[in-house]
C-alpha cells in the first residue's frame, strides 16, 4: 500500500471496528474455530498420500483436487469442516454453492436421518408424501413457476429443461452465452461456453454462442449492448430454428459474472417477439445465496423454466426444473427419474426450505455478502497490483487476480488458496483463467468468521506483496548499481 492510499483508506473495514463488542465477538469466533477442531472425532484413518493413491488408481484421470497439500476432510459443522488431523477449516466455498444451510445442520440431518430409518426410496410410479409436499412447496415459494419436475442434479436439471424448451417450441436449436457453464450431459456441455467444461467431443451443432455482457475494464451496460446486438443478430438470423435461451443470472464458473442491471429483462423481451423461451439456470444461485430465493428475480426477469439443484438438497443429491403452466404443459408424454425427489432427499429439501425460511437467509446473505464485498474491495485497494476486481451479489463473491496477466493469476490464485487452507480457510477458484477467488460460504456464516478470514488473506495478499516490492527493489537497485558501473571508467 503507497502512502496516498493508506491516507484514503482507513485499514480497518468499517464493518468490523475495532470496538468492544468486536473484540469480544472476534475473540468467541477464534474460540469457536479452535472449538471445531476438538469438537469432532477424528474419523479419518487415511493419510492424504493414501486417498490420493487411491483415487489416481480408480478415478479417471478427469478427476483433480485443490492444494498441493490436500486434507482429509471427516467431519462437518455448520460453516466448520475438520480434517483427519483435527485441523479446523471455516468454509468459504461450501462444496461449491452446496452447502448453504450449513455442514451437518442438526435440524436437516435430522430430517434426513428421520426418513432414511422410516422410507428410503421407493421412485414415483408409487405415492409418497415428501416429493408431493415439496413440489407443492417450492410452488408456493416460486409462484411463477407452479409445475416441477424432479431429478438428481444440476446437469440433468439443465437437460430436462432444455428438452422441455424443445418439446415446446418444436424447434432445435439454443442460445448460450460465451464462458457459461450447464453441465456434463451431452446437450449440456454443448451449451456450456466455457472450453475447459465441453468435454464432448461431438458437441450438438444446433447451439449459438453470444458473447457473455462483461469484459474487463468495459463498461457493464457497454457490455450489455454488445452481448444484446449479438442476440438480436442470431435471432434474425435463426430465430425460428431456436427453443431456448439458458443463462446463469451470475455465472459461477465464469468468473462470478453478474448479468448487468436490465440485461435480462431486455434479452427476455427481445427472445419473446420471436417467440423463444428463456431458461434461468440457477443452479449455483438458487435459493437465498444472492440476496433473494432466485437471483433471476433479483436481477428482473421471470423466466419460462427456472433449474435448481446444488442448495435445494443442503448435501443429498437433488435437482429440480420448474416453468409456467404453459409450457409445462409440453412435457406430457411419460417420463421418470428413478431418484428424482426420492423420500430422503425430498424430506431433506423439505427441511432445507423450512431453514432458509425460518432463518430468513436471504437477507442474511445480502447483508453478510455486503460485509465481505466490502473487506475484498478494500482488498483490491491495498493490493492493486493482485486483485484486479471484485465482483458478485450477496455471499456469490469472487476477486479476480492479475486480470492482466491471467497465467500468473492463476498460479498466485493456487498459492493463496494454499496458504489461505494453511491458515484455516477454505476459499474456492474459478474464472476463465482460474484466476478468480471465490467465495460462496455456508450462508449461516458468522460476520466474526468474515472478519477473521479477511484478516488471513490480508496478511497472505500482503507477503505478496511484500515479495513483489522487494524484487522491485532490488531491480531498480540493481539498475541503479549497473548504471552506476556504466560510469565507471
Ligand atoms: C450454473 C451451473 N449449472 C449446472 C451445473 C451442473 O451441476 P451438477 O454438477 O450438479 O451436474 C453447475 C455445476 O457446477 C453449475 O454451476
Amino acid at each position: 500500500m503507497n502512502s496516498e492510499q493508506q491516507n484514503q483508506v482507513p485499514k480497518s473495514t468499517g464493518v468490523f471496528t475495532d470496538t468492544e463488542a468486536n473484540r469480544t465477538q472476534k475473540s468467541g469466533a477464534e474460540a469457536r474455530h479452535a472449538a471445531a477442531a476438538q469438537t469432532e472425532p477424528v474419523g479419518s484413518v487415511m493419510t492424504p498420500e493414501e486417498v490420493v493413491a487411491l483415487r489416481k488408481a480408480h478415478f479417471f484421470p478427469c478427476t483433480q483436487h485443490f492444494y498441493k497439500n490436500p486434507p482429509v476432510l471427516v467431519s462437518g459443522s455448520m460453516q466448520h469442516v475438520t480434517d483427519g488431523e483435527g485441523k479446523a477449516y471455516t468454509d468459504f466455498f461450501a462444496g461449491v454453492s452446496v452447502v448453504a444451510t450449513g455442514h451437518c445442520n442438526p435440524a436437516i440431518a435430522e430430517a434426513t436421518v428421520r426418513q432414511a430409518r422410516k422410507l428410503q426410496h421407493t421412485t414415483t410410479i408409487y405415492l409418497t408424501e415428501p416429493s408431493a409436499k415439496l413440489a407443492k412447496r417450492m410452488s408456493e415459494l416460486l409462484p411463477a413457476y407452479p409445475r416441477v419436475f424432479f431429478c438428481n442434479s444440476g446437469s440433468e436439471a439443465n437437460e430436462g429443461a432444455l428438452v422441455l424448451a424443445r418439446r415446446h417450441t418444436k424447434r432445435r436449436g439454443f442460445i448460450s452465452l460465451t464462458e457459461s457453464l450447464h453441465g456434463r450431459t451431452s446437450l449440456t456441455t454443448s451449451v456450456t461456453g466455457l472450453q475447459m467444461w465441453r468435454t464432448d467431443p461431438f458437441p450438438d451443432d444446433h447451439v449459438y454462442f453470444i458473447p457473455r455482457p462483461y469484459a474487463y475494464g468495459v463498461d457493464p451496460q457497454e457490455a450489455a449492448k454488445r452481448s444484446l446486438s449479438a442476440l438480436e443478430d442470431v435471432l434474425r438470423e435463426a430465430g425460428d430454428n431456436i427453443a431456448a435461451m439458458i443463462v446463469e443470472p451470475i455465472q459461477g464458473n465464469g468468473g462470478m459474472i453478474v448479468m448487468p442491471e436490465g440485461y435480462l429483462a431486455r434479452a427476455k423481451k427481445m427472445l419473446e417477439s420471436y417467440g423463444v423461451l428463456l431458461i434461468a439456470d440457477e443452479i449455483q444461485t438458487g435459493f437465498g445465496r444472492t440476496g433473494q430465493l432466485l437471483a433471476s428475480q433479483q436481477l428482473g426477469v421471470q423466466a419460462d423454466i427456472v433449474t435448481m439443484a446444488k442448495a435445494l438438497g443442503g448435501g443429498i443429491p437433488i435437482g429440480a426444473f420448474a416453468a409456467t403452466e404453459e409450457v409445462a404443459a409440453s412435457l406430457n408424454v411419460p417420463s421418470a427419474s428413478t431418484f428424482g425427489g426420492n423420500p430422503i432427499s425430498a424430506e431433506t429439501a423439505l427441511a432445507v426450505l423450512d431453514y432458509i425460511e425460518s432463518e430468513n437467509l436471504p437477507e442474511r446473505a445480502a447483508r453478510l455478502g455486503s460485509a465481505l464485498k466490502l473487506g475484498l474491495e478494500r482488498m483490491r485497494v491495498f493490493y492493486p497490483h493482485i486483485v484486479s476486481e471484485v465482483r458478485g451479489l450477496g455471499l456469490m463473491l469472487g476477486a479476480e487476480l492479475y486480470a492482466e496477466d491471467p497465467t500468473y493469476g492463476a498460479m498466485m490464485t493456487d498459492r493463496v488458496l494454499e496458504e489461505m487452507k494453511d491458515r484455516g480457510f477454505l476459499i474456492g477458484k474459478n474464472g476463465v483463467s482460474r484466476n478468480v477467488l471465490a467465495f460462496q460460504p455456508p450462508i449461516v456464516i458468522e460476520a466474526s468468521d468474515i472478519e477473521l478470514m479477511l484478516e488471513a488473506l490480508d496478511a497472505v495478499l500482503g507477503a505478496i506483496e511484500q515479495e513483489r516490492l522487494t524484487v522491485t527493489e532490488k531491480e531498480q537497485g540493481g539498475e541503479s548499481e549497473a548504471s552506476a558501473s556504466n560510469r565507471q571508467p
